[in-house]
């Protein structure tokens, strides 16, 4: 048997990111290439600008990989590659290169689906660190930019077999971070800013209401519907709202001209241009995700019976949520695990150690796949 040297690429959303991973467990490689400057001045990733900017990195990044990781194209034993979700023309643009190389190299071709991607960056870095026994059934939360799932996880002859018993009803949780900073005027990613601010202010100053779920289930086929939704789009209204009715449309205008002049604004730089007022309401409404989250999965885990619970996702980065799952899951006995930052939000080190159960299975794909951007995990 080889050694199992997967190349993972992943081009599903803003982030060219290809890495090498031994085995699934012992990452060798794994760089990425953000777009975040391309996609800032619109506040959100533009698809059309996503697949070009990926065509434009896509040669350089997998070739970075392969050098940082000792390997070549020829001595890798396969190559992985992103199906779905994600945006159609920037998955063709990973999925035609990996078709490229594996046929040109006559390499095995291994298709994974983004959100196995993100539950085995957990399982990747835990493997590393050794002595790591796990309970099934596995709750996962796959929380990011594009999505707000629950995943229940049984472990199988290769690999596991999930299902999905929760997500959002409209946005997603790292959609709601974009759209409240971007209607305060806190710049792109909204993510890692709010994290970042929400520290400066009280997460009591403003209530909000739990996320009301109006119409469970409404038009779902019924072997679709989950039990334990999500929905994010109320906070972002009630954010704008209280914008409105609290006169504060004007700083947030000053605030974007400002931050329009900075090429790639950090937090320190945002923290200036923000009020006692604004820094309330940023610290409000991630205590009131913060708690949508941690309240519903560990609701989800006890009614399930999970034995072990993952946090993964770009959203998985933010330190409140880490800390409240913390202290919630110890509290529950379940124990609670999540990937460092770096592999929290999108790579392909994720990508290769999701596709080495199907590397041992030989599950490799035929050569007539292609993009699938509402690809379910199963
Ligand atoms: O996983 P990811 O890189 O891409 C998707 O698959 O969507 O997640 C990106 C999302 C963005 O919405 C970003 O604002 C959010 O993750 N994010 C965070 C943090 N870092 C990134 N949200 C909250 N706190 C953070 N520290
Ligand atoms: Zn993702």
């Amino acid at each position: 048997m080889a050694a199992g040297s997967i190349l993972g690429i992943e081009t599903s959303c803003d982030e060219t990111a290809a890495a090498v991973v031994r085995a699934g467990e012992k990452l060798l490689s794994n760089t990425v290439s953000s777009q975040i400057a391309t996609h800032q001045p619109y506040g959100g990733v533009v698809p059309e600008l996503a697949s070009r900017e990926h065509l434009r990195a896509i040669v350089p990044v997998v070739r970075q990989a392969l050098a940082d990781a000792g390997e070549s194209y020829e001595s890798v034993d396969a190559i992985a590659v992103t199906q779905g979700p994600g945006l159609a023309g920037a998955l063709l643009v990973g999925i035609s290169y990996a078709k490229a190389i594996a046929f040109a190299l006559n390499k095995p071709l291994i298709t994974v689906n983004h959100l196995e991607g993100h539950i085995h960056a957990v399982l990747l870095e835990q493997k590393q660190k050794g002595e790591f026994q796990l309970g099934f059934p596995v709750l996962a939360l796959v929380v990011s930019g594009g999505h707000t799932h629950l995943f229940l996880a049984e472990e199988r002859a290769h690999g596991w077999a999930y299902r999905n018993v929760g997500r959002t009803r409209d946005d997603a949780a790292g959609e709601a971070y974009d759209k409240v900073a971007k209607l305060l005027g806190l710049g792109y990613p909204g993510g890692p800013v709010i994290d970042a601010l929400a520290k400066k202010g009280n997460p009591a100053a403003v209530r909000f209401g739990p996320s009301q779920i109006k119409h469970p289930n409404r038009g779902t086929p019924r072997d679709q519907q989950t039990e334990f939704d999500f929905s994010f789009s109320g906070i972002k209204t009630a954010v704008l709202r209280y914008v409105q009715l609290e006169g504060m449309a004007d700083a947030v205008t000053a605030r974007q001209q400002k931050l329009a002049a900075i090429a790639k604004p950090r937090a320190e730089d945002v923290l200036p241009l923000c009020d006692q007022k604004t820094l309330d309401l940023v610290a409000s409404f991630q205590r009131a995700v913060v708690r949508d989250l941690t309240g519903k999965t560990l609701a989800a885990a006890v009614e399930l019976g999970a034995r072990t619970l993952f946090v993964t996702g770009g959203v998985a980065a933010n330190s409140e949520l880490r800390e409240t799952f913390e202290t919630e899951a110890a509290r529950a006995g379940v124990p609670a695990y999540f990937p460092s930052r770096k592999l929290s939000t999108d790579n392909a080190a994720m990508i290769a150690a999701a596709a080495y159960p199907k590397f041992l299975a030989r599950d490799f794909a035929s050569p007539d796949f292609s993009a699938e951007a509402s690809l379910a995990l199963r």
